[in-house]
């Protein structure tokens, strides 16, 4: 009978920006906002546009490759594409397909699902049970957007907080069983779906062109955003025995920086172990938390054994956590 893994656990990171970055003070001459009311509100500085040939695909391209690489694997050892995302590429078919194709994960199976800012915690659960489970030796886990694509330029509610990035994670079998995932939990409201939204862009017609583009009920959303990360923070740990004292890094979506603070308080966590690069690259929806991943894991954060909580809001409304030992 074949040996079914203990854990799973993230081989390599990879991730992926656009060159152009655009600073709140380039804003100001496009909407009535200021450098000091993103900045104040939401934590934000600067975000990264995608310019001609820079696609959701190719950003999806580029972080994969630099996963597989950090893994030490080939694209040929892949099992399985999963691309988490709200703007993909084309219509259909999937993005993940495409970018089985442009990286050569030949052995592949390849979809996408739209999980919002949540899905790099959806995809990196499915990676988990499929590995623990024997159905897949190694998962590519991809979170990739290009948001600039929807985003209203003319919506200074929303235009100021949105960037593009793509961030990736191999997943395969741990063998260290100290090491790797430990768990992952998530959860889903659509009674709400309509806070959080892009109602044009599916076969459902809409006659008002604003409706092609991300809308939000920002002030609603922040309560909703707070409580459920708060309540999944709390949640992941209590059940594995931990409290906030044991954490070494806590790995929020970056959507604003007072709903980061107020989860990171949720669980008696200081400011000082948990990981924000949102003034660099703002909302950045499903790459956060693996771009987030990925540059830690270039300046040394997950070194082995470190205890690290990830935990992600998003539309949907979307929610979910995960526990891992690095
Ligand atoms: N510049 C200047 N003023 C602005 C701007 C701007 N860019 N945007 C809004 N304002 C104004 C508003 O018009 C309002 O003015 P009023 O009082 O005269 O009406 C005032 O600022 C306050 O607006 P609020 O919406 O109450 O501001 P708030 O403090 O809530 O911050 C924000 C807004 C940053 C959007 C916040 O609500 C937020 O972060 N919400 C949650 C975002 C989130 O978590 N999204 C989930 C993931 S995203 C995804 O899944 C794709």
């Amino acid at each position: 009978m074949k040996q079914l893994p203990e854990r799973s656990r993230i081989l390599g990171y990879g991730m992926a920006v656009p060159k152009k970055v655009v600073t709140n003070f380039d804003l100001e001459k496009v909407v009535d906002t200021s450098d000091e009311w993103i900045r104040s509100r939401t934590g934000i500085e600067r975000r990264h546009i995608a310019e001609e040939g820079e696609t959701t695909l190719s950003l999806a391209s580029d972080a994969a490759r630099a996963a597989i690489a950090d893994a030490g694997l080939t694209a040929a050892d892949i099992g399985l594409v999963i691309l988490g995302t709200l703007t993909p590429e084309i219509g259909f078919p999937a993005t993940a397909c495409l970018v089985q194709e442009e990286i050569g994960a030949v052995n592949a199976a390849a979809f996408d699902f739209n999980a919002a800012c949540s899905g790099f915690i959806y995809g990196l659960q499915l990676a988990d049970s499929l590995i623990r489970g024997g159905v897949h030796q190694y998962v590519l886990v991809i979170g990739a957007e290009t948001l600039s694509k929807i985003t209203n330029w003319e919506d200074r509610n929303t235009c100021v907080l949105f960037g593009d990035a793509a961030g990736a994670a191999i997943v395969g079998p741990s063998d260290d069983p100290e090491r790797g995932i430990i768990s992952t939990m998530i959860r889903s409201d659509g009674s709400q779906a309509n806070l959080l939204c892009r109602m044009g862009g599916g076969t459902r017609p809409v006659t008002e062109p604003a409706k092609n583009f991300i809308e939000m009920q920002g002030r609603d959303v922040f309560k909703r955003a707070v409580t459920a990360m708060g309540d999944a923070a709390e949640a992941i740990l209590a059940e594995a025995g931990y409290t906030g004292a044991d954490v070494d890094t806590l790995v929020p979506h970056q959507a604003n920086t007072r709903i980061i603070e107020a989860t990171a308080k949720r669980i008696n966590l200081s400011m000082d172990r948990v990981f924000v690069n949102i003034q660099e690259y703002g909302n950045t929806s499903a790459a956060t938390i693996p771009v987030c991943l990925a540059e830690m894991k270039q300046s040394g954060m997950l070194d082995p054994g470190k205890l690290i909580v990830m935990v992600a809001f998003g539309a949907g409304f979307t929610w979910g956590a995960a526990l891992m030992r690095s």
